[in-house]
C-alpha cells in the first residue's frame, strides 16, 4: 500500500488496517478482485453492528466481466465511470428503510457501519476499496428492482491499486496530494463543547 503522500497520523497512530485506508482512484486495469476475497468482504458487512440488530445493509455485487459491472458502471456519473471501469468489482450499497416491523431506525447509519467493515475487510485483502455518491440512486433502483423501501446510498469501486501514471493529469496531482484531516483538537471535546479532549 502506497502511503508516502499521507499526512502523517502522528503519536496516535490507528491500527494499520485503518491507517492505511484511502480511496486511490488509479486502479489497475489488470487487477483481479477474487470472489472469495469479495465474499469475505460482503461477511464483514454482515457482522457490524446495527440498531437492535435490525441489519438494513443490502448489496449489489458486480464482478468485473459480468452484466451487473456494467450496468452500475452505466449509472456513475461521468467523472466516476472514468476511473471506476478499472475496479475489479463494483457493488452498491442499499439501505433497508423498513422492515415487516415498520421503519428501520439508524437505517442509513448501519450501511455506513456495514460498509465500512466491508471496506477495511478489502485493505486487509491487499485491495482498495472507493466509495461514491456520484450515480444515479433512482437509475440503479429502477435497473435492478429495487423495492420502494430499499435506497441505494453509495457506489463501491473495490480494486488493486495501479500507477497514478494510468489518471489524466489533473487526477493524478489529486491523487498524489497530501491528505488531510481536521486535527484532534476540533474533533473530540470535554467539559464542554469546544474544549479540547486533547490537542493534535
Ligand atoms: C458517502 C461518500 C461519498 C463519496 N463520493 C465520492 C464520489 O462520488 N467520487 C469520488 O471520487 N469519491 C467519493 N468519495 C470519497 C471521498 O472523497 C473520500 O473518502 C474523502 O475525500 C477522504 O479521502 P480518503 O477516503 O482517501 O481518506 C465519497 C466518500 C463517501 C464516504
Amino acid at each position: 500500500m502506497r502511503s508516502d503522500h499521507h499526512e502523517a497520523h502522528g503519536e496516535f497512530a490507528p491500527h494499520p488496517l485503518i491507517r492505511d485506508r484511502w480511496s486511490p482512484r488509479a486502479l489497475d486495469p489488470d487487477g483481479v478482485v477474487p470472489t472469495e476475497a469479495l465474499l469475505r468482504m460482503l461477511t464483514a458487512a454482515r457482522w457490524a453492528p446495527s440498531y437492535g440488530n435490525t441489519q438494513p445493509a443490502r448489496y449489489l455485487v458486480g464482478p468485473r466481466g459480468t452484466d451487473t459491472f456494467d450496468r452500475i458502471l452505466a449509472l456513475l456519473v461521468p467523472g466516476n465511470q472514468a476511473w471506476a471501469r478499472n475496479a475489479g468489482a463494483l457493488l452498491v450499497a442499499c439501505a433497508q428503510l423498513e422492515n415487516a416491523k415498520g421503519p428501520v431506525p439508524y437505517a442509513e447509519y448501519g450501511v455506513g457501519l456495514a460498509t465500512q467493515n466491508l471496506v477495511l475487510q478489502a485493505v486487509a485483502e491487499g485491495l482498495v476499496a472507493h466509495q461514491m455518491a456520484g450515480f444515479d440512486a433512482p437509475g440503479v433502483a429502477a435497473e435492478f428492482g429495487l423495492p420502494g423501501t430499499v435506497r441505494p446510498l453509495t457506489a463501491v469501486a473495490v480494486g488493486v491499486l495501479g500507477s497514478p501514471d494510468l489518471l489524466p493529469e489533473d487526477r493524478r496531482d489529486r491523487e498524489t496530494a497530501p491528505r488531510h484531516r481536521i486535527p484532534l483538537s476540533k474533533l473530540a471535546f470535554t467539559q464542554h463543547w469546544d474544549h479540547p479532549f486533547t490537542t493534535g
